[in-house]
């Protein structure tokens, strides 16, 4: 596996051409929280398919759009659906988006994500800070061979998450009213949802919360030197003793619930930034 900078370079210049131009902030968001797209002033979209080299967009809950524009009179840049390994794409393929997005410019990413609670103190439509992680996904998307060329090839992971960006989402909340919990991220491939003994197991190794993306993306930001928040919204409880079964369409529902109050923190950060 490898990445050209000529390849990165010709997404970029397409970007641009469609007037990208030097957003301040990226922003991914997962399933079932598109809606702060709305908030978006003057955008320009690029569909994922559109963008030379991006991987094509499959999973239908995913309009797969890069949306530019101004957030509380900031620029940004937002990825309306992002890649998962579950679709088929490998590492380089997930995370390529978040190179393209620094080469534009972007100086912070934020995340945000659907996840289940491990912590059976926090509930489903609860929000959680994530402030560390797990990568359980079985590989990275640094191990490639010509990593050194895009930075280090051994990437510290002291604090992969800002601990300036974490506070002030802190405080934001507890303004606002939110509750935000906040824990460590464990990440699973997918697509099936865990059993009782993985959700057991999880527990057992410290995470708060289980999904299936963001630590891949979280990885290369690091790498890429670039300040991350990332919040989960936690859309089912994952408690082995008393399992329900889950659907996707429920999952999606409390994520869209829980929406209004993601995108008033993530909002607030930005006029803070
Ligand atoms: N497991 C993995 N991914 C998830 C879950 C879960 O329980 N809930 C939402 N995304």
């Amino acid at each position: 596996m490898r990445i050209t900078k000529k390849q990165l370079e010709e997404s970029v210049a397409y970007l641009q051409n469609k007037g990208f131009d030097q957003p301040e902030i990226g922003i991914v968001l997962g399933t079932g929280l598109g809606k702060l797209v709305h908030e978006i002033e003057n955008p320009i979209e690029a569909h994922y398919n559109h963008i030379p080299f991006f991987p094509l967009a499959t999973v239908e809950f995913h309009t797969g759009k890069l949306i530019y524009g101004t957030i509380a009179g900031k620029k940004v840049v937002v990825m309306e659906g992002r890649f998962h390994l579950y679709e088929g794409y490998d590492f380089l393929d997930i995370t390529y988006s978040i190179r393209v997005m620094h080469l534009l410019g972007i100086q912070r990413l934020f995340i945000s994500n659907a996840a289940g609670a491990i912590n059976l103190d926090y509930q489903k439509g609860d929000m959680m800070l994530i402030e560390d992680h797990i990568n359980l996904q079985g590989g990275s998307p640094l191990a490639f061979g010509n990593v050194a060329e895009f930075g280090d090839r051994f990437v510290d992971m002291l604090e992969p998450y800002d601990t300036k960006m974490c506070k002030q989402l802190k405080s934001i909340a507890e303004r606002e009213g939110i509750t935000l919990r906040s824990g460590v991220y464990a990440s699973v491939v997918g697509p099936q949802l865990e059993t009782k003994a993985e959700y057991r197991m999880l527990k057992i190794l410290g995470a708060d919360a289980v999904g299936m993306s963001t630590v891949p993306e979280v990885i290369v930001a690091n790498h890429l030197r670039l300040p991350i928040v990332a919040v989960s919204v936690l859309t089912d409880e994952c408690d082995p003793d008393n399992l329900q079964p889950v659907n996707i369409q429920e999952i999606i529902e409390i994520a869209g619930k829980t929406e209004p109050k993601m995108i008033k923190l993530f909002t607030e950060l930005i006029k803070e930034i």
